[in-house]
């Protein structure tokens, strides 16, 4: 069986993610003799931007149509694959390759945030270029270093040989998207001073995305500027290198930097309007998320709001649903809505600038969902510990209160302790049945009363 794996990671052979898969290599070398493992690598992620050469690309086409099985392993980074991988999938898509009769599985390294829509987005991407998916692995960053974690690991890859040999796969893929075309009719409104806004967009060439941007324009009362990544975004991805966590400077010179610091993350309010590639956001703009990683996991545009402008099959995308949600809820910024080309109207669009212009005039945020909370305990726990690595979001985490550890709350937990003592006690319980739902409402009466 010929297994090619796709190594995503712009770091290419220096890549974490790229040590698992040398370690499917060598137990399936050990264990599965039957099947006659033949692993081959590609640093597709370092070397995606070479692939405009005709032949560089031919070679790794060729590889691919040679595999049975193919490996995309990857980082996970901010909440998806790196956009390295993505334009990987793009080329593959516009140049018609199919994954017909392929197996095709991923495994990812990361610390387990938001591996989920990372996962779901590249099962989306596989089914849409028809390969035969069977279910990946998303391993913590130092899992392979520990003797019962690498034993489960191994279990996951008998689990996939098994459904290789079996032909157990998911094929089912999402419907294809649809773009419908917006068409702007609305009439510009008087301007105000005070706010200013930003509309960024990968896609000026989609008539009915600039549509929509033209009448969020007109109908915004501030001034509004459009920034097209294609000619003033960033001119690659995150190369993973992680120099900006000690200095907060970005080692690529290309200017991205400056634009994001001095313009983008001090606008009022930041629109994003994008077309949806199979199934998720462009190459294009996962290179602008990726590269925000100059500032760490430091939330600098907590309380400026957003809102989406999508060109697609938005109310179908699921995953990418949960992307735009928990993108925003993490980052702080309240979501004035998603307005699709799918459906949209005029109206939408008033009701977007309605719920954006209250949200700027009330400083109205987010309240804290499960995706902030959950996402920023990881955050908080890697901070803590690669403190040393992450100086500047450490100080930023102990400036802003956010190492809010529960074991600080002493009080709290001797408080529940002397509860659950009173609780267990029989007598008390006879006396006061209710004790424990009367306690507990204490501190609301305060309010209350
Ligand atoms: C730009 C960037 C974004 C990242 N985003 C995430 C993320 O969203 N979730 C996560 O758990 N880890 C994230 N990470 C951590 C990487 O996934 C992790 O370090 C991974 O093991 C690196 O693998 P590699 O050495 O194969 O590139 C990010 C790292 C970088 C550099």
């Amino acid at each position: 069986m010929k297994v090619l794996v796709l190594n995503g990671s712009p770091k290419g052979e220096y890549s974490v993610t790229l040590q698992y898969a040398k370690y499917l290599e060598k137990i399936s070398a050990r264990d599965h003799l039957d099947n006659g493992f033949d692993f081959d690598y590609i640093n597709v992620g370092k070397n995606v931007y070479s692939y405009s050469n005709f032949d560089k690309l031919q070679a790794v086409l060729d590889k691919i149509a040679e595999a049975d099985m193919l490996i995309f392993a990857y980082p996970v980074y901010t909440f998806l694959a790196p956009s390295q991988l993505h334009k990987f999938f793009e080329i593959l898509d516009s140049n018609g390759v199919k994954l017909t009769d392929k197996y095709v599985v991923q495994l990812t390294t990361s610390k387990r945030f938001y591996d989920v829509t990372a996962h779901q987005a590249v099962k989306d991407v596989v089914q849409h270029l028809d390969g035969k998916y069977v279910d990946g692995y998303s391993a913590d960053m130092d899992d392979l270093l520990n003797d019962d974690l690498r034993a489960h690991f191994k279990n996951w890859w008998d689990y996939v040989i098994y459904r290789v040999n079996n032909d157990v796969y998911e094929k089912s893929a999402l419907a294809e998207t649809t773009h419908n075309t917006y068409l702007p009719t609305a009439e510009p409104v008087t301007k105000r001073d005070g706010k200013k806004i930003i509309v960024v967009t990968d896609n000026t060439d989609n008539n009915s995305l600039t549509g929509m941007i033209t009448d969020f324009v007109n109908l915004c009362p501030y001034d509004v500027e459009v920034i097209d990544l294609k000619s003033q975004g960033p001119k690659s991805g995150c190369r993973g290198c992680l120099k900006c966590a000690q200095t907060g400077v970005c080692v690529i010179k290309d200017g991205f930097s400056d634009l994001l610091n001095d313009k983008i993350n001090k606008a009022d309010a930041v629109v994003m309007a994008f077309e949806t590639v199979m199934h998720t956001i462009s190459s294009t703009f996962k290179a602008y998320y990726d590269r925000q990683f100059v500032n760490g996991h430091r939330p600098v545009t907590a309380g400026q709001p957003t809102a989406y402008l999508v060109s697609g099959n938005y109310d179908g995308e699921s995953n990418l649903k949960t992307y735009v949600e928990a993108k925003s809820a993490v980052g702080g910024n309240l979501n004035c809505g998603v307005v699709s080309d799918q459906n949209a109207t005029v109206k939408d669009i008033e009701n977007m600038v309605a719920k954006l212009t209250y949200a700027l005039g009330n400083k109205v945020t987010p309240y804290k969902n499960f995706y902030e909370v959950g996402g920023m305990r990881i955050f908080r726990d890697m901070i803590w510990i690669m403190r040393g690595i992450m100086k500047l979001d450490y100080d930023y985490y102990k400036k802003h209160d956010m190492l809010d550890f529960p074991q600080k709350k002493r009080g709290t937990m001797i408080a529940m302790k002397l509860v659950g003592k009173l609780m267990r006690s029989k007598a008390i319980n006879k006396k006061m049945p209710n004790m424990m739902e009367e306690g507990m409402l204490m501190p609301y009466k305060k309010i209350l009363d």
